[in-house]
């Protein structure tokens, strides 16, 4: 029975001393995501039917972590003073008023809590006033205890207020419960700070709960209901996140060769058969198509890849597209713009800027292009630069259908190579070249036979004289 509507609460004004910290604690990204989204997340996929952030330090910034992620959907409500957990929940109720269920409050700093321990939370609920988790932890320093007598839980002490034998007590308080309104109403008006911290506890309402007829502790597993104080702990929930996030990838189809060697932010998403080799790097708005590879060690960022693209290890990307069946690497570097077609080839030490590659282009090693526009079919040779800046401006280097481009050549932009042209290994290009024109911009060879060692011995004679000279 768990059918009664509910709101959720999630608290999120503190400061975050023990982070140390310019930036909010709740606002530093657990996989690409601000921490606080997290809990938000999960009171909407269990069912909230409005959610609320309680917002102080850096409200502004908060908020709009908030809008970027969940548009309208979330309401915030300000705790301009931070005088605790309890306060906290008291500047949410308004934003509550009128609304008849229950209440889930949540901490905005627990971003592990998966939907099902809402709904643990909520069905739970429904057998007195108040319901919360707990869970047994091997350290419990830090958190509140549960107090029992007998079964029932009769309240909890916070850490600081603990005495030497509750401190002993290793069942903790997660910090998530639910309750029915009108009694939260009434036991968060009752709330005094009267502790170590002078501070109104939230965690008193579960004391007066017992005293109204019951607080309902279930038992959830520690794991997924860390709280993050410092950033040890951020590290330790990130693992856990990453994790989490790639077995649900390799669960949907995704070969991960080592599921706790990849890192993949949680809005990245992967299709069926994609592979990831070891310590892949998937960052932001990055998108995969269905059996492209990515191999050892490549990073992308906001980037999308198409179906049978193969990235090659140590490859780089950043705000760029990587056409159907394409190439890349090992060692290439997309920087933001470049847009690959599909089947292009983009090999070693070859950086791309601002750059469209047409189907089939290859710059398979060593190169620079920047502000390109590269057709169809072109070939561009080891060793070429498109220089793009004069100093003052970028320009563009345009290269036609099927042309290429001879090693070692630089295009001076603004330049256009025309269709099916040819530019000699070696030329510095200052002029546009004709479609099917060959380009030659550098002194003619000469041989001159059994020069060299006519030359040896000279350089011979020279080198004795000089030495005899010495002595
Ligand atoms: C709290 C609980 C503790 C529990 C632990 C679980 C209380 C009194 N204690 O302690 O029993 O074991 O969480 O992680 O609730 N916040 C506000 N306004 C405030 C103070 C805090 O919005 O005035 C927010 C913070 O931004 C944070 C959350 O509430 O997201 C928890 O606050 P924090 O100070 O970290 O509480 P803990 O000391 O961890
Ligand atoms: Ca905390």
């Amino acid at each position: 029975m768990s059918d009664r509507p509910f709101a959720a609460l999630v608290l999120a004004a503190g400061q975050g001393t023990r982070m140390k910290s310019q930036l909010p604690k709740v606002l530093h990204e657990v996989a690409g995501r601000p921490m606080v989204c997290w809990p938000v997340q999960a009171a909407f996929d269990a069912g909230a039917e409005q959610v609320v952030v309680i917002v102080g330090h850096g409200a502004e910034a908060v908020e709009e972590a908030l809008r970027a992620d969940f548009g309208d959907r979330v309401k915030t409500a300000l705790q301009a003073e931070q005088r605790g957990t309890g306060h906290a929940a008291r500047c949410g109720m308004p934003a509550l008023e009128g609304f008849d269920g229950d209440v889930v409050i949540l901490y905005g700093d627990v971003p592990l809590i998966e939907p099902e321990a809402v709904r643990a939370l909520t069905a739970a609920r429904q057998d007195g006033p108040l319901s919360l988790l707990t869970c047994r932890a091997p350290d419990p320093t830090g958190y509140g205890r549960i107090l029992r007598d007998g079964d029932a839980v009769v309240g909890i002490r916070e850490h600081k207020d603990a005495s030497e034998a509750e401190r002993a007590i290793d069942e903790i308080n997660p910090g998530l419960y639910a309750a029915e309104i009108g009694f939260l109403r009434e036991a968060l008006d009752g709330l005094s700070d009267d502790n170590a911290q002078g501070e109104l506890y939230l965690t008193d309402v579960v004391a007066a709960a017992a005293a109204k007829g019951g607080a309902r502790g279930v038992e959830w597993p520690l794991a997924s209901l860390q709280g993050v104080n410092d950033r040890a702990q951020l590290a330790e929930v990130t693992a856990v996140m990453r994790r989490r996030i790639a077995t649900r990838h390799a669960k949907n189809g995704v070969t991960i060769r080592d599921l706790s060697r990849v890192d993949i932010d949680h809005g990245v998403t992967l299709a069926p058969d994609v592979v990831l080799e070891p310590n892949v790097v998937l960052r932001g708005d990055t998108h995969v198509g269905e059996g492209a590879r990515l191999d050892v060690g490549c990073v992308l960022t906001n980037v999308t890849v198409d179906a049978g693209a193969y990235l090659k290890p140590y490859s780089v990307a950043t705000d760029s597209k990587v056409g159907e069946g394409a190439q890349v690497g090992p060692f290439s570097h997309l920087r933001p713009g470049s847009d690959l077609g599909p089947e292009a080839h983009v090999g070693n030490f070859v950086e791309t800027k601002k750059t469209k590659l047409g189907r089939g282009a290859k710059a398979n090693h060593l190169a620079y292009l920047g502000d390109g526009i590269v057709e169809d079919r072109v070939n561009v040779g080891a060793g070429t630069i498109f220089c793009n800046y004069d100093g003052f401006q970028k320009h563009v280097t345009h290269l036609e259908e099927g042309c290429f481009i001879g090693s070692d050549s630089q295009l001076v932009a603004p330049i256009r190579v025309g269709k099916g042209a040819y530019v000699a290994t070696g030329t510095t290009v200052t002029k546009n070249v004709p479609a099917d024109a060959l380009a030659v911009g550098r002194t003619r060879q000469e041989n001159k036979e059994g020069y060299a060692s006519r030359l040896r011995a000279r350089l011979e004679a020279k080198a004795k004289a000089a030495k005899a000279a010495k002595k």
